[in-house]
């Protein structure tokens, strides 16, 4: 018994793997194992010395048990050792050193406008780019003959004959987002919306394709003298000055009564545009007074509300704050312009935390 003993327990001790160690223990303590031979054979023995031998053998047996049990653990900690070691992966990729992709500025100023109108309780709205006529137009109080149709050179979406779906125009500017968000949630209401509009244009200060914000506000009291004080609140946390010259221009809009458009005062001196200097003015908003009309057509009683309205070139006032000449470069898609005028992207434009780092 001392010699199954030590050979088995030399085994165990030596085996390499779960394979080896399964074949010990099957000759070891297998139903037709060493040991079950051996307890097979107490049947022949004398009462005495099977009282020495049975438990001796059962002593053995779970002896070799434990030693195998002991060394499968042991082998199975090895293993996962060795995969420790060998599937090691270096995750510390060296970071980038180039500076690659930025935020174009139009993005950018887009996220500087919200981030200002927000604090001052604008929330976002937004609009399809494609719309129908109907709320780019006539739902803005400029009917089919108006000449405010022609003058804004609008680009209308090809219609196959006898499709009688209504007319789609991309939209020339962001008003119909006011009527849109009326519907939707009615009023009091204050929302800006920033995107994107079109008008068959081109020049240094004119593209097909600019951006707008447009600004709504409804209340039961609201004034011309609100839109003058936001608008000039507006200006000088954008331009990041205590003052900044405008002009409010009486003009004329159908979907605003009264009306005004809103300048700034600039130079474009020896080619470069400054702000807030010399003798010339940028017009960089129309605004107003909704029109009754158009508060009617938005779902809203003129009789008990009323408030104003007003929307601004994007393109303009990032060109103004950031010294570009033509607007054109904004949609040159070139490498050069695009790093040297764009933005970190981490950076995000906040009141507290600057809007221009
Ligand atoms: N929609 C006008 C434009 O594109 C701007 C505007 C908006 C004017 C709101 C008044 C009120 O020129």
């Amino acid at each position: 018994m001392d010699d199954l003993k030590s050979k088995y327990l030399t085994q165990i001790a030596d085996a390499a793997d779960e394979a080896v160690l399964e074949d010990i223990r099957i000759a070891a303590v297998g139903k037709k194992g060493e040991v079950a031979l051996k307890m097979r054979e107490l049947g022949k023995m004398t009462a005495e010395e099977r009282q020495v031998a049975g438990p001796a053998l059962n002593a053995l047996k779970s002896e070799i048990n434990s030693a195998l049990a002991a060394k499968k653990a042991a082998l199975a900690d090895a293993a996962l050792d060795e995969r420790l070691r060998s599937e090691w992966l270096d995750v510390t990729l060296p970071t980038r050193t180039q500076r690659r992709g930025t935020i174009h500025p139009i993005s950018q100023v887009s996220e500087e406008v919200t981030a200002i109108f927000a604090e001052m309780g604008f929330s976002v709205a937004e609009g399809p780019r494609i719309d129908t006529d109907w709320y780019n137009f006539d739902a803005l109080n400029i009917p089919g003959h108006h000449p405010a149709r022609a003058e804004m050179d609008t680009f209308y979406m090809h219609r196959a004959e006898g499709d009688n779906r209504p007319p789609h125009v991309l939209r020339t500017h962001t008003s119909p987002v006011q009527i849109r968000s009326m519907e939707a949630t009615g009023a009091p209401t204050r929302i800006i919306c920033p995107g994107g509009v079109y008008r068959a244009d081109y020049d240094q200060t004119h593209t097909p394709m600019f951006h707008q914000v447009e600004g709504l506000a409804i209340d039961k009291d609201i004034s011309m003298a609100n839109l003058k004080w936001v608008l000039e609140e507006f200006v000088k946390s954008y331009f990041e000055v205590d003052g900044v010259d405008l002009r409010f221009r009486a003009s004329h809009f159908p979907f605003t009564e009264p009306s005004a458009e809103v300048d700034i005062r600039c130079s474009w001196e020896g080619g470069t545009l400054k702000v807030g200097e010399g003798d010339d003015w940028l017009e960089i908003l129309g605004s107003g007074m909704v029109h009754p009309k158009v508060l009617e057509a938005g779902g809203i009683d003129p009789a008990e509300w009323q408030g104003f309205a007003f929307g601004m070139g994007i393109d303009r006032i990032a060109m103004l704050k950031y010294g570009v000449p033509d607007l054109r470069a904004f949609f040159d898609s070139d490498l050069r312009w695009l790093r040297h005028y764009g933005f970190a992207a981490l950076d995000v434009p906040t009141l507290h935390g600057g809007l221009s780092r």
